[in-house]
Formats: C-alpha cells, structure tokens, sequence
C-alpha cells in the first residue's frame, strides 16, 4: 500500500512538471495565452541604449537585415535563421535576460526566423521562462498582432487605452535611433515633450521605452544626460502617478485639454498629469467627481489642494495658494485625488 502511494505521489510529481514542461505550443495562440510577467507592468519605464553601426548588424534578428540580406535569400539557400537562432539560445542561457526584444523582422516571416519555435523554448525550458517579458516583432506578419507587450510600429502611442500590454519605443533624438554628430538642440525632445509622451503612453495602459544613442566611444553626450535626469528628477517626485499604477476609468480629461489621468493599482488614488500650468491657477477637470471625502495634493507639496464641485460636474481645484518657490517642479504637475464619488 505504500509504495503504492509514493508510486503514486512520484508518478504525478513526474507528470505535472511534464505538463508544465510542455504547457505553450509553438503556435501564436498557445504563446499568446501566456500572462505577461506582473514586474513588466509595474516597471513602466526603460531606458534603450541603441549603438547603431552604420555597418554590421545589432542584434540577432539582424542577422539576416538589408539588402545583402535580402538578395542572399533569394538567390541561395543559405538560412540566417540557422544563425540567428543558435545564437538567441546561447545569449538566454548565458546572460538570462529580463527581455528578449526581437527586431528587423520585417525582412520576413515567423516562419523563416522559427519565432514560434524560439518562443515555445523560452517559456517552457528556458532558465528565465516564468520571468522573461518578450515583445511583438517575431515577424513581417505579426507587430501589433501577437507575442508578450506590443510594440506595433516605432513610437506607437495610439492616445486611448489598448486592451493589450503595450510599449511606446521612441527617441529623444526626433531624427535618430544612434548618436548623431550633426544634430540640432531643436532636434532633442524637451521635457515638455517628453513628458507629454510619457503621460500619454502610461495613461492608456503603454510602457515607454526611452532611446539614447551613444558616441561611437562610448560616451552619453550631455543632452541625453540631462534629460534623463531630469527625468528621474521629475519621477523622484511624481513617481507614484507612474509606477505600479494602471488605467483609470478616464485616459484624459473632457474639459481640460494636455491632462492625462493614472490609477495607483495599491491604493485607488487617482493622479491627474497635468501638462500645462492652468490659467489664473484654477483648474477645471470634467473627469473626477467631487464628493465631500475628496482630497486633493499636489505631489511634491505639503498640503492639499482646495477644491469644489465643478458648475457642470467633475471638480475645481484653486491653487492659488501655492507660492512660486514651493512648486515641486518645473514641468507637468501631478494632482493626486482620494475619495472621489468615481
Ligand atoms: C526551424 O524550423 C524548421 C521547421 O520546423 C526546422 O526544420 C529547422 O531545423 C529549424 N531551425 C532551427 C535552427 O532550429
Ligand atoms: C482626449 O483624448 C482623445 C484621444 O487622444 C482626443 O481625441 C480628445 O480630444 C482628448 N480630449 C481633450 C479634452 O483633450
């Protein structure tokens, strides 16, 4: 009876991490039932360092990238999945990777790159397989259609809520993915502009993934510096508007133009990002609703907000009291609101 059991107990310790072993087929229905890793969500923010060479190849999909490429395709039967593949592998085993973020897969389809194939070992035997977040670009036919997050095309930020994880991929350097020599000041985004990004892309459900390119030795030119500071100095204060938060029930605002709203999943408080400093310093939102619990801060301020009912609806808040030399930062306000009636 007792070897009966262990037989037993063994027999399904055996057949469940089977199961487990074998649980994503390598077809996109199968790996597109696969949640996304939590952290990934949470994260919301990346920093892309793109060394783009003007020529040679920057990642394994690339491999078989441009027209050599494309004309080797043609004209032989040489494979450069039979070179980009062992090559993935060897780079998750040995450095196991957070992310995977395949590229250049318009040259050509799933098929030819064997992503499905890629994809069913990632998730089922690979050491970060419960961990690793990929994204969508496993082929001309499938950006915007199937994999982890989605990056459609390069910065993608559609300005309503997408019912899949998403990630706005762009670059500070309006023109460039690499470092170029020849850029203008006006060619860099501000930190208006970065920040009207950010907002957009979290609010609607996205991750943004920032792009510098550095020098060919190396080196981050200044400009990339200081907007990454200026970046972490932005979230060092109105970081609870971002991380760990989720979509609200609204995206923007339906009086104000430039607001864009967050949710913190942990404590339902709900964040306005409000892009430009409101005229008379009264703020007219349509969005929330004013109950008598309400509170309003604004983050990076001692005190609250005071606020009333709108005269159609949604909430006023004054902030006139606020000195000049006590506002928080110098670009986008976040507004944070409890015990609203919505
Ligand atoms: C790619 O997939 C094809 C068909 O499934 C298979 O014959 C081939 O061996 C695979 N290539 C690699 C490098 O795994
Ligand atoms: C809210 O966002 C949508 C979609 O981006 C846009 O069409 C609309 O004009 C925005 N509303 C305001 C008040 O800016």
């Amino acid at each position: 009876m007792k070897g009966c059991v262990i037989f037993t107990l063994l027999f399904c310790i055996f057949c469940t991490s089977f199961v487990l072993c074998t649980k994503y087929e390598p077809n996109w229905a199968s790996l597109d039932s696969r949640p996304l890793p939590s952290w990934y969500d949470d994260r919301k923010i990346g920093i892309f360092i793109h060394w783009v060479l003007t020529i040679g190849q920057i990642f394994s999909m690339h491999q078989g990238l441009g027209e050599l490429a494309n004309s080797i395709r043609k004209k032989t039967n040489i494979h450069f999945g039979e070179k980009a593949l062992p090559e993935l592998y060897e780079l998750v085993n040995k450095y196991k990777p957070d992310i995977v973020w395949s590229d250049g897969d318009w040259e050509t389809t799933d098929v030819y790159w064997n992503a499905t194939q890629f994809l069913a070992w990632l998730y089922n035997e690979s050491p970060v397989k419960d961990t690793v977040a990929v994204n969508d670009r496993w082929g001309s036919n499938i950006r915007c259609k199937h994999g982890g997050f989605l990056n459609c095309n390069d910065k993608y930020n559609p300005g309503v809520l997408q019912k899949r994880k998403w990630e706005n991929a762009m670059t500070l350097d309006k023109y460039s993915w690499g470092y170029r020599r020849n850029a203008r000041l006006t060619d860099y985004l501000t930190m208006n502009d970065l920040l009207d990004t950010l907002a957009k892309t979290i609010s609607c459900g996205g991750n943004l993934l920032v792009n510098i390119g550095p020098s060919s030795d190396g080196t981050i030119a200044p400009i990339f510096e200081e907007r990454l500071r200026q970046l972490g100095q932005w979230l060092g204060v109105n970081g609870e508007a971002i991380y760990g938060s989720k979509p609200w029930s609204h995206q923007n605002d339906t009086i104000t133009p430039n607001v864009w709203y967050t949710m913190q999943k942990a404590t339902n408080a709900v964040y306005a990002i409000v892009l430009d400093w409101p005229k008379g310093n009264i703020l007219s939102l349509g969005a929330p609703v004013y109950s008598s619990k309400t509170v309003v801060m604004m983050l990076g301020y001692q005190g609250n907000i005071p606020a009333k009912p709108g005269s159609k609806g949604g909430i006023t808040l004054n902030i006139a009291p606020v000195p000049a030399d006590k506002i928080p930062c110098k670009w986008a306000w976040v507004f944070k609101f409890v015990g609203l009636k919505n």
